[in-house]
């Protein structure tokens, strides 16, 4: 299970992501003591006793959370102690020091890369992407935002820096690929995505108070959990096939298969965050037996073997084939008529789906285009998609 990154081993793939889960040197140990590889410190800056957070700052949403966090509001001086404590405790794992400063100031990143190496932190991770309290302060996403600016903080502090730099970014652009080409170019030695995605937690309809109440008022926040895997994973296969460097996902990671997942998207580590805010650090128990069960089953003597293996399917629209249509075939023996792909064909498809005398569903072959709609939708999963290359639908219908 182990990964290595140019000089860096990692004794598996899992690493905690910078957050609430990071917040001292104690939590992170006990972390440690139960086998994750690695932890991303919750983000250290100068101005930390701007750090001020309110409360409640985290709220449920529909697959994850919403939370307007701050980033650590414990001195730098404290999290040296931290970090020097950590790795003459647990040499062996990897002490990722997340730090942020203003966009426009190198010298403050300067200042602060110089003091997590010299406390002997393995990397450091730029918080090149906090979507909220921290743009308000040239910080965080801002540096997303700025991709210019982002590469030259990355050129002051590859000037000062000994040990590898990642680059966080944020799904909150509009190419994030144009962006980690950026960082990249600028010597950034990995890329870590992503950070959470900007969103609204919702509002109380009898009320009219929105979710995530600061007495009575609220903010925009990061959406996190396994509601943004889907952004989460075309940012990392988009970043993976773009730059040639380590790729370190986060966003939505639950169990040892989202983590394949990444890993046969390019990712080398994967970084959870909200996963251990729900369940605790013992998740790792899980994750690694998972993984290990894996290899065992596929006969892989390591995860590398398995990296960027499905990069090479995603292609654009344009290369796919148009010329096989695939059609819906309904198993019968599943099928419990509940109607729910009638319902959906009718009034958002193609009119393809009939009902016949004896209760069973049929397709017209002529008029089912293939759109997938009836397969996504029925709860018993008995329709599949076959290309039946006889039948050409008629798409005037
Ligand atoms: C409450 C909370 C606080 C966070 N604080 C930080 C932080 O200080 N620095 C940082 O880089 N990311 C921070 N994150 C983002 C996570 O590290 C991670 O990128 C994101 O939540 C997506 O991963 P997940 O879906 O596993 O949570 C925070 C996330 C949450 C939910």
């Amino acid at each position: 299970m182990k990964i290595k990154i140019g000089e860096i081993e990692f004794q598996n793939p899992f690493i905690l992501a910078s957050g609430p889960a990071t917040r001292t040197a104690e939590m992170i140990a006990r972390a440690f003591k139960l086998g994750w590889a690695g932890a991303v410190t919750k983000t250290i800056c100068l101005n930390y006793e701007m750090m001020v957070d309110v409360s409640p700052r985290i709220a449920k949403i529909n697959g994850g959370l919403k939370n307007i966090e701050l980033i650590s509001s414990r001195s730098p001086e404290n999290w040296v102690e931290d970090i020097r404590f950590l790795k003459n405790s647990y040499p062996k794992s990897i002490v990722i020091a997340s730090i942020s400063a203003e966009v426009n100031n190198p010298g403050a990143w300067q200042e602060l890369t110089l003091m997590m190496q010299d406390a002997g932190a393995d990397i450091l991770e730029l918080n090149f992407s906090c979507p909220h309290g921290l743009p308000e302060l040239d910080m965080g996403n801002t540096c997303s935002d700025t991709p210019y600016l982002a590469g030259e903080i990355i050129n002051s502090i590859k000037k000062v820096s000994k040990i590898p730099v990642w680059a966080k970014l944020s799904p909150n652009v509009s190419s994030i690929k144009h962006l980690a080409g950026v960082c990249v170019k600028n010597k950034a030695d990995g890329i870590t995505a992503i950070n959470t995605v900007k969103g609204f937690a919702g509002v109380d309809i009898e009320t009219g108070m929105p979710e995530l109440n600061v007495e009575g008022l609220t903010a925009y926040g990061g959406i996190s959990g396994n509601i943004i895997k889907p952004v989460a994973l075309k940012a990392v296969s988009e970043i993976a096939v773009s730059v040639d460097c380590p790729v370190s996902a986060a966003g939505g990671i639950k169990n040892w298969q989202d983590a394949v997942e990444f890993i046969m998207l390019g990712a080398s580590t994967v970084q959870i965050c909200t996963e251990v805010m729900h369940n605790g650090y013992e998740i790792i128990n899980g994750l690694q037996k998972g993984i290990y069960t894996f290899l065992k089953k596929h006969e892989l003597n390591s995860l590398t073997e398995i990296k960027g293996k499905s990069l090479k399917y995603i292609k654009p629209i344009a290369d796919l084939n148009k010329q096989a249509v695939a059609a819906a075939v309904i198993d019968h023996s599943k099928c419990i008529k509940c109607g729910k792909c009638y319902k959906a064909c009718f009034d958002a498809g193609y009119q393809a789906i009939t009902d016949s005398k004896n209760g069973f569903l049929k397709i017209d072959r002529q008029k089912c285009t293939g759109c997938g709609l009836c397969k996504a939708i029925c709860p018993v999963k008995c329709i599949a998609m076959k290309v039946q290359d006889s039948v050409v639908p008629n798409l005037q219908l």
